[in-house]
């Protein structure tokens, strides 16, 4: 395992009328690695604070991959768990400026990165060939403050009409100008739409049965089915989970759902979102079976808190590291 040696933030002491004031680097600094136990590498970083930067890496310092681009809180931590499965890597931290910065995991794709923006909750963002893409916006579980900043959108999925998943008044706020979002939904979300202004949300949707397809903005989606099998909270056929390809990549977002055979038979997903929670969806020892099932690249667990906080640490072990799947937890619950 080869690490390139963290580089210490430059930090210039100046004694002045009694008081030590610290310069420091304007240049955002990797400045420090440890590798866990299981192979995974908890870095450590610093910027001014409120600047943004990305973090990269590179296994021969040839060619860098971006890894995640980071908004600084000053002193900054990142879990690399990418790390377990790679002979050795390096770190850099690249300062990124200008505006409407978007914050998430890189994603490569053929036709550039898609990043990866956890809103929160069931809430997440996607950013990719300069076209924003939400699934299940909504304002629920203090999400309402994390829309801020955040572009207009060109695609909007909608999973079920569950108010943590759909908000009229968000996708409303959301709609870009004439004609430019398409919203993709099962009947049941067009239904519950307000059938009086704003009316826009009904003319802008596409209606997507469990299995149908669609496309939109050089983006392929396909619906997933997603139900309960204990209970009714989701019957079959009202819900749609969605795979959406992006330039060769393959996104899951699995909407509620329980531990169904149309999740497990999926195949090449590279990003999976996947709920957990009770009665209506998995416990951790469901979804993780499932996941190791259909074999996603990464996996972000979300959902995970609804009055129960779901043990993710615990996921992430039942996942394991033998098949290659990269647990990534995320900021879902700020
Ligand atoms: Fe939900």
């Amino acid at each position: 395992m080869k690490f390139l040696s963290p580089a210490l933030r430059t930090a210039l002491p100046l004694a002045a009328l009694g008081t030590t004031l610290w310069l420091t680097a304007a240049e955002p600094q990797v400045t420090g690695l440890i590798r866990e136990e299981n192979g995974e590498v908890v870095l450590t970083s610093a910027a001014d604070e409120g600047t943004y930067y990305r973090i990269e890496t590179t296994d021969a310092m040839r060619s860098w991959t971006p890894l995640v681009t980071v908004r600084s809180t000053g002193s900054d931590q990142h879990l690399d768990t990418a790390a377990p499965h790679l002979d050795g890597r390096y770190y850099r931290a690249i300062p990124q400026t200008g505006a409407d910065i978007i914050t998430g995991d890189h994603l490569p794709t053929d036709n550039g990165d898609a990043l990866l923006h956890p809103i929160g909750h069931a809430s997440v963002m996607v950013s990719w060939n300069g076209k924003a893409i939400y699934s299940d916006p909504s304002d629920q579980n203090g999400n309402a403050p994390r829309f801020t900043g955040l572009p207009l959108a060109d695609v909007i999925l909608v999973t079920h009409t569950h108010s943590d998943h759909f908000s009229a008044s968000r996708l409303t706020a959301l709609l870009k100008p004439g004609t430019g979002t398409t919203i993709f939904a099962p009947q049941s979300v067009y239904n519950a739409m307000p059938s009086a202004a704003p009316a826009t949300l009904r003319s802008r949707t596409t209606i997507l049965a469990n299995g149908a397809t669609g496309n939109a903005h050089g983006m392929d989606i396909r619906a997933i089915a997603m139900y309960n099998l204990s209970n009714s909270n989701h019957p079959q056929g009202t819900g749609n989970g969605y795979v959406v390809t992006m330039g060769g990549q393959n996104l899951y977002f699995s909407g509620d759902t329980e531990d169904i055979p149309e999740m497990r038979a999926l195949t090449d997903i590279d990003a999976a979102f996947v709920c957990m929670s009770l009665p209506s969806n998995m416990t951790v020892d469901a979804a993780a079976s499932a996941v190791r099932e259909f074999r996603p690249r990464m996996v972000f667990p979300y959902h995970y808190r609804q009055s129960i906080v779901f043990d993710i640490a615990r996921f992430k072990q039942l996942v394991g590291t033998d098949l290659g799947i990269e647990v990534r937890q995320r900021l879902f619950y700020p």
